[in-house]
């Protein structure tokens, strides 16, 4: 075998185990120039194949292309490799985290006020081992009033109080369940022309209704929701605002569990040492009510600021009005005697109040108007 064939073979001997060990395809470019470009060895020895003798022209003109093409294939197949390792080792440099904070950093929402307030109320009544339930917006006369013992007829049914619906709004196992009510209501005469319209709630108190007829006494629930009257906008009105609901209901509950209770959930929101105080009231739905209020925080109830002047938050009284209760009458457990709830056997208390206004307490807000205006600059203190 002549001299160029034995060189040719070394030539791509070598140039094969180079390739396969090239690591980046900047390296085997720089192979390719060395093994296969113009200055390169194996084209000298094809360029000077006139040169040879005549019988050698052939063979070493067959080896030197056999290997040329031999070494293009095995580049352009390494380099192939190699463009698919860097491509993806780039694409997973150059993945975003996103859980990374922006930079710079951007600010990140949070809570509205009332959310947080209500949570805060959640959370209180469920350490108080109350179960947290929600009911419909969209509600039917029966578990608005007439079921909480509102007689035809009474002023916060009229129209100006109220918010009525069309029923066809209903969804249809709302309007299964309103028709099931108003037949019930018409067996046990207790139906009222009222019967079958829809309300948007004017309380969350509906719902102690709806849970005695899902749940047998013992019951102890919490209810927080938005409710809907008829108010003219001012700073202390809304047509749409939220209330807390609470209800208690076993063998053995007392005015004074509610005097207990109601203590217990104003320190959780107030502070320790507030005390609870109940005036007589009226709510056609408990018997006795009461309105509640909390000892004022401001002032430590003694009325008095520091420096002497009246306390401006409870006007020199002491107690801060926070929301009306009551033991629930036995008319509304005649509602859902059927249910476990013996007017004779059980007994309980019911309360309700604003959400906003315990937000409006707690962080001297001055103005109910500014919870819906979503003013960033007023947002922005409550994060
Ligand atoms: N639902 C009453 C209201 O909206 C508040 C209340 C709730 C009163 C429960 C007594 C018992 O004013």
């Amino acid at each position: 075998m002549s001299a160029p064939t034995d060189r040719i073979r070394q030539i791509n001997d070598e140039a094969t185990d180079a390739i396969a060990a090239a690591s980046s395809s900047e390296e085997l470019e720089d192979l390719r120039v060395r093994h296969l470009g113009r200055k390169a060895e194996l084209t000298t020895i094809l360029r000077g194949i006139s040169d040879l003798p005549a019988d050698e022209r052939g063979p070493v003109g067959k080896a030197g292309n056999e290997v040329r093409s031999s070494l293009e294939a095995l580049i352009s197949s390494r380099g192939a490799e190699l463009d698919a390792a860097e491509l993806s080792e780039s694409l997973a440099g150059d993945r975003v985290d996103v859980t990374l904070p922006g930079s710079p950093a951007q600010a990140v929402g949070h809570l509205h006020l009332v959310t947080r307030t209500r949570r805060l109320i959640e959370d209180i009544m469920v350490g108080l081992g109350y179960r947290v339930l929600e009911g419909p917006e969209v509600e039917i006369d029966y578990y608005n009033f007439t079921a909480l013992n509102h007689p035809p007829g009474h002023p916060a049914r009229m129209e100006q109080d109220t918010f009525y619906v069309a029923p066809g709004s209903l969804s249809k196992a709302a309007l299964d369940s309103a028709r099931v009510a108003s037949e019930k209501a018409e067996a046990d005469g207790t139906a009222t022309p009222d019967d079958e319209l829809v309300v948007l709630r004017t309380h969350t108190s509906p719902m102690q209704v709806r849970a005695m007829e899902e749940t047998e006494p013992p019951i102890f629930i919490a209810v927080p929701g938005k409710c809907y009257r008829r108010d003219t906008i001012d700073a202390t009105h809304l047509p749409m605002f939220h209330q807390m609901e609470g209800l208690a209901v076993a063998e053995d509950i007392t005015l004074a569990d509610l005097q207990g209770t109601l203590r217990e959930m104003l320190r959780g929101l107030f502070g320790p040492g507030r005390e609870a105080r109940m005036r007589p009231h009226f709510f056609p739905f408990t018997e006795p009510s009461v309105e509640f209020d909390v000892s004022c925080f401001r002032c430590d109830a003694t009325g008095e600021l520091a420096d002497g002047s009246r306390c401006p938050l409870c006007k020199g009284i002491g107690w801060v009005e926070v929301g009306g209760a009551g033991m629930v009458d036995p008319n509304v457990f005649g509602f859902v005697e059927g249910h476990g709830y013996d007017p004779e056997r059980v007994q309980g208390f019911a309360f309700g109040f604003g959400i906003e206004r315990m937000a409006m307490l707690l962080h001297g807000v001055p103005d109910l108007r500014l919870f819906v205006e979503n003013d960033v600059r007023v947002l922005e203190q409550f994060s």
